[in-house]
């Protein structure tokens, strides 16, 4: 399992090369791979990977061509990356594309295009995703959630982040799924709350990936465990 690292230390003593080994180890613990088709949870890798899943309004699935342009558009919003460190250029939109499409080949699962199903339009991105930094709850899988500023206010975020844990719970089998977010972010964490999601009081953090006295770096940590 590969995953990304910001290569921004040369050498050796890279602490983020170490603590991403170190993240690399303990996460190796929780999704068994084998060259055979893995089973996580109750299905099949390969067919995981695939999977489609559609809610009332909404369809979570794999990246297209089509979405570059209208994710090019939401990332260069700055009312959708006002809680981000800054808008977020062609070039990288391509690369972050990439690295969902290479996490959810990988994982099984991921952050997913959300498309309305009614006009089929892309809004942007809901799911699932294994940080790829190492963070006080290492290892751990997030639910998270990124719409174009024309769809807030409707519901599409809790309703597929409903489904996506739904799937990480049943599908994927995991135990816990947590969330976070920068501590001013009102509308991320209303929408934590109202997925069930509970703020745990002792998991404030600083973003490991956010510079020292960055105006956004003091994070909240939400968790939800799978129900018995
Ligand atoms: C975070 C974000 C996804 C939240 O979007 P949102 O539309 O506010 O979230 P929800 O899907 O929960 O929608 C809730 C709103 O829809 C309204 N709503 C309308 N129809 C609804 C329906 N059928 N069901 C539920 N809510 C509905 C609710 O009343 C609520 O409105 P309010 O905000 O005025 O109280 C969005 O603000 C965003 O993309 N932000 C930028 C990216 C970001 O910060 N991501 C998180 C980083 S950690």
């Amino acid at each position: 399992m590969i995953i990304p690292i910001l290569d921004t230390y040369p050498g050796s003593q890279c602490p983020v090369k170490r603590a991403n080994q170190e993240l690399q180890a303990l996460w190796s613990t929780m999704l068994p791979r084998s060259s055979t088709i893995p089973i996580i949870g109750k299905v099949p890798w390969g067919l995981i990977a695939s999977m489609e899943i559609e809610t009332n309004r909404l369809i979570l699935r794999r990246w297209q061509s089509s979405d570059v342009e209208p994710f090019v558009s939401l990332n260069a919003d700055p009312r959708v990356m006002e809680f981000f460190p800054a808008t977020l250029s062609r070039t990288e939109t391509e690369a972050m594309i990439s690295t969902i499409e290479e996490r959810i080949g990988r994982d099984g699962f991921g952050f997913w295009a959300a498309e309305l199903k009614e006009s089929k339009g892309f809004i942007g991105f809901i799911g699932l995703n294994v940080p790829g930094y190492l963070l006080p709850f290492s290892p751990c899988v997030e639910v998270g959630w990124r719409l174009a500023f024309d769809c807030w206010g409707k519901g599409y975020a809790q309703e597929g982040a409903r489904a996506a844990l739904a799937f990480g719970f049943g599908s994927v089998g995991l135990k816990e799924i947590v969330s976070f977010t920068t501590v001013n972010n009102v509308r991320s964490r209303r929408v934590m709350e109202r997925i069930g999601m509970t703020y745990d009081s002792q998991g404030d953090f600083d973003h490991p990936e956010l510079p020292l006295r960055h105006p956004l770096r003091r994070h909240v940590l939400y968790r939800k465990v799978r129900s018995a």
